[in-house]
């Protein structure tokens, strides 16, 4: 399939963008940037790719940084296991590998946090090793242009979509070949109401020639959404609020927020018990009442609506032993909170309060 990879590569020389990482082969700068651009657009992810490689040039400055500052660097991308994993492998590769990246398909997929498409992307981008990578791009480029009905959230259909990949890729060039079914994609094969008038493929386009171009790429699952009820607990004390490290296998691990509790419904009234229990608030408390309207927060798999009761009368002194056992909760000064990682729907509360 000579003639596809050939319009492919010199449709990408004339219609590429000037990306940053598209300058260098370090494969530590590489990894950062398809971390990062994954379930990322190129233009929201640019200026943390950059705030990235500026504050931590090395694989060994990201090791040796606090894992609060890496993630407060990540603060408002999302996906935070990205960040997490990201710490984790800069830490091995710096330690156990001294620094050196492994140059390997097999090697790098073996790291923590990377799977089949990262490992070809550094593989073919890093070390010119010819691996395809298959990404949302690739499989509606190929799925369409084949006309290959395979779902491509099944085993079956991602092994036939690799299996083309492969055959398709230049071997002399694989990393340029990569980067331009990829950019073909996002700029041309567009997910909705593509110009197929102007492309250069339509002539071999099977799904162009039987209509076919907004039925695929064909995926077999709905994604699953959950409905979640958090009730935050706003609890200042002389200029301090109080804000809570999350800690559970949960969304926004190692992030911050403040103490809350969940609940199977909307409440009308702030499920204050847990926090009597806990002994985060005295038995005098009360709520002065929810802040303005719930806020609705659509994650790609869970919706959250979230209240904020801003607690008031309470004797919370935090004496030392409750200090202890809620080690990760603290008293901010309101002008240090910025310094912390929060996840965005904190951030829009903090912006609603003018904070
Ligand atoms: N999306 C994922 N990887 C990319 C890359 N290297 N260039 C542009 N967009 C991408």
């Amino acid at each position: 399939m000579k003639i596809f990879s050939q319009t492919i590569i010199r449709w990408y020389n004339k219609n590429k963008r000037d990306l940053p990482w598209r300058h260098t082969t370090d494969p530590y700068k590489i990894w950062l940037s398809e971390i990062i651009l994954q379930q990322t657009r190129v233009q929201q992810g640019m200026p943390y790719y950059e705030t990235f490689a500026k504050k931590f040039p090395t694989v060994h400055h990201l090791a040796n940084a606090k894992e609060d500052a890496v993630m407060k660097t990540w603060q408002g991308l999302g996906y935070y296991s990205r960040a997490r994993n990201l710490h984790h492998t800069a830490k091995f590769i710096s330690k156990e590998l001294k620094g050196k990246f492994p140059n390997e398909y097999e090697a790098i997929k073996n790291l923590k946090g990377i799977g089949e498409y990262t490992a070809a992307a550094i593989a073919s981008f890093a070390f010119n090793k010819p691996y395809a990578v298959v990404d949302g791009n690739v499989f509606r480029v190929l799925s369409r242009y084949f006309g290959i009905h395979s779902p491509i959230d099944s085993t079956g259909g991602k092994k036939e979509f690799t299996r083309r990949a492969q055959q398709l890729l230049d071997k002399k060039y694989p990393g340029v070949f990569n980067q331009a079914i990829m950019e073909f994609g996002a700029l041309q094969c567009v997910p909705h109401n593509p110009d197929c008038g102007k492309c250069p493929l339509k002539k071999g386009c099977e799904a162009l020639a039987k209509n076919k171009i907004a039925e695929l790429p064909v995926k077999s699952q709905k994604t699953k959404v959950s409905i979640r009820y958090f009730n935050y607990f706003i609890i200042k004390k002389n200029g301090k609020t109080l804000i809570k490290k999350r800690t559970e296998n949960d969304i926004w691990k190692n992030l911050y927020d403040f103490p809350m509790v969940e609940t199977k419904r909307e409440m009308k009234k702030p499920p204050l018990n847990p926090l009597l229990q806990r002994g985060l608030v005295g038995f005098n408390s009360s709520p002065s009442g929810s802040l303005g309207s719930t806020f609705k927060h659509v994650l790609s798999h869970q919706i959250i609506f979230a209240k904020f009761w801003e607690v008031v009368g309470l004797n919370s002194n935090l004496k030392k032993p409750i200090q202890r056992a809620h080690k990760k909760i603290i008293y901010v000064s309101d002008n240090q909170l910025y310094k912390f990682a929060f996840p965005r729907l904190i951030q829009r509360y903090f912006e609603e309060k003018g904070a």
